[in-house]
């Protein structure tokens, strides 16, 4: 990979012996970076894909294990047809140019969401994707995709109070059983969670997941972010120390 010198500067002062392994991002600021520049919300969705190619490649180069895009949320439906269909049309547009690369580099492809409600044409682009990297073992990708944490916490309790009424008897429920029936099951929790476009809020992702990630925000909107924002990331993530409840051990 071709780095400028400032990225091999941040690049040199990272600890490559503590790379987050799972890094899961909420891709924010499409629409107002596409605004600020009199353009259709939908050139910032554009562009936004982009940054998806190139932040997968970057993550794959570190080294990262695991990378959770945060792409439609279960409340994104409530936005304009129009915007929620050229959203629908972009998983599609970005498995189709990039899955060989994907491939070629070990990528797995994962889908964390619920699959009804998604159009065909997506489900279609996804499943082409989690088969053609199935048997990937390098980082796993995992796109959240009408994604909802409420949403995906309720439904890993109905599964899960419905396999215990087949087991019958009181069976009792661990905090990692519970975690099994979400669709993040077999994935560790992140460790890093990347914000941008300025908000300071979760907006209902990975809920139970991010119960001791370190979080980090950024007013620059997604189609600006770049290498070296996530770069800056890691740097400051690897300020951090992570207590768990403990005392410090400085
Ligand atoms: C993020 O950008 C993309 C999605 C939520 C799908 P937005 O579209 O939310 O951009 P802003 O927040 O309106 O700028
Ligand atoms: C969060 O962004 C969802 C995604 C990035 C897919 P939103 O733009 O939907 O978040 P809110 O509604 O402003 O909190
Ligand atoms: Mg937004």
């Amino acid at each position: 990979m071709e780095l400028e010198t400032r990225e091999k500067e941040l690049l040199g002062k990272i600890d490559h012996r503590r790379i987050p392994g799972h890094v899961a991002m909420i891709m924010d600021g499409n629409g107002r970076w596409a605004q600020e520049r009199g353009l259709p919300r939908s050139a910032g969705h554009r562009q936004g894909v982009e940054t998806v190619r190139e932040t997968v490649r970057f993550c794959n180069y570190l080294g990262i294990k695991a990378l959770t895009l945060f792409a439609f949320s279960t409340e994104n439906w409530r936005r304009p047809a129009r915007e929620v269909n050229y959203l629908m049309s972009l998983p599609g547009q970005y498995l189709q140019t990039e899955l060989p690369e994907l491939v070629k580099n070990n990528v797995r492809v994962q889908l964390l969401g619920e699959r009804n409600r998604l159009p065909a044409q997506v489900l279609r682009a996804i499943d082409e994707g989690l088969s053609a990297t199935a048997g990937n073992s390098g980082m796993t990708l995992s796109f959240a995709l009408n994604y909802g944490a409420r949403r995906e916490i309720t439904r890993a309790v109905e599964a899960l109070i419905g396999d215990l009424q087949l087991k019958g008897g009181k069976v009792s429920v661990s905090e990692d059983l519970l975690a099994s029936y979400l669709y993040t099951a077999g994935l560790p929790d992140p460790d890093l969670l990347i914000r941008t476009g300025g908000e300071y809020r979760i907006s209902n992702f990975l809920l139970w997941q991010l119960a001791y990630s370190e979080l980090w925000f950024t007013p620059v909107y997604w189609p600006d972010f770049s290498r070296l924002h996530l770069l800056g990331a890691i740097a400051d993530f690897q300020q951090r120390e992570r207590r768990y409840g403990r005392i410090s051990q400085k």
